[in-house]
């Protein structure tokens, strides 16, 4: 029997994030939003997307675990906007000890059941342009109209005016620092 084989019998179940599940979530989301792969997914990613996610969209948050273990996660939400009613899924990711099982496909499967409840009729992502594993699943799995999205970034240290005040406040957090070290 092969692994893979091993790994398809395993049992899946899909349950709805628990506090206890943040630190898994977003240890692994460091893993796999990493600055040398997705820079722009690496630059949002941090505990407050979960810890956020958990405190405003908890029925829209799921878990997957395999025999127990964790193994993947999709962060979603639901944007009510006039009459129309959209989920979207803000991050999904699955250990890549468990990639290729259909983990992300039953996250992404519970998740659209959970909103169309609440009366969505329309599903959102996005990802980096690069995400070549992420854009072949959501295509797979039926999404399309791909519209480019473009992020610029300005290096203040390098602007004229800015770069200054970026050196002033720096130098006062420094003055600042130092003065209250030096109090008794
Ligand atoms: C993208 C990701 C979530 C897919 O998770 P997964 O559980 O491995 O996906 P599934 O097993 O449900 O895949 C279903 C189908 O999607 C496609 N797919 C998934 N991963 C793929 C990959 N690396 N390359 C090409 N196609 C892929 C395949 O068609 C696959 O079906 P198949 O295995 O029968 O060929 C996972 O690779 C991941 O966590 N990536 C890093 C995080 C990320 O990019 N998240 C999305 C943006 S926030």
């Amino acid at each position: 029997m092969t692994e893979t084989n091993t790994k398809n019998k395993a049992q899946v179940s899909i349950r709805t994030l628990a506090i206890d599940d943040i630190a898994p979530i977003f240890h692994l989301g460091e893993q796999l939003f990493a600055s040398n792969l997705y820079p722009t997914l690496y630059r949002t990613w941090d505990q407050w997307e979960v810890t956020g996610a958990f405190n405003t969209d908890p029925d829209f948050c799921l878990v997957a675990t395999i025999d127990q273990h964790f193994a993947g996660f999709l962060l979603g939400t639901l944007i009510e906007k006039n009459e129309n009613i959209y989920g979207y899924i803000r991050w999904l990711g699955v250990s890549p000890d468990f990639h290729r099982m259909g983990i992300a496909k039953q996250l992404v499967d519970r998740f659209i059941e959970r909103i169309i409840v609440e009366g969505a009729d329309t599903v959102l992502m996005d990802t980096d342009p690069a995400n070549e594993a992420a854009i072949n699943f959501f295509q797979k799995t039926g999404f399309a109209n791909p519209c480019e999205h473009v992020f610029l970034s300005l290096d203040l240290t390098k602007h004229d005016y800015y770069g200054k005040l970026l050196k002033y406040e720096q130098n006062r957090t420094a003055q600042l620092t130092e003065k209250s070290q030096r109090r008794p």
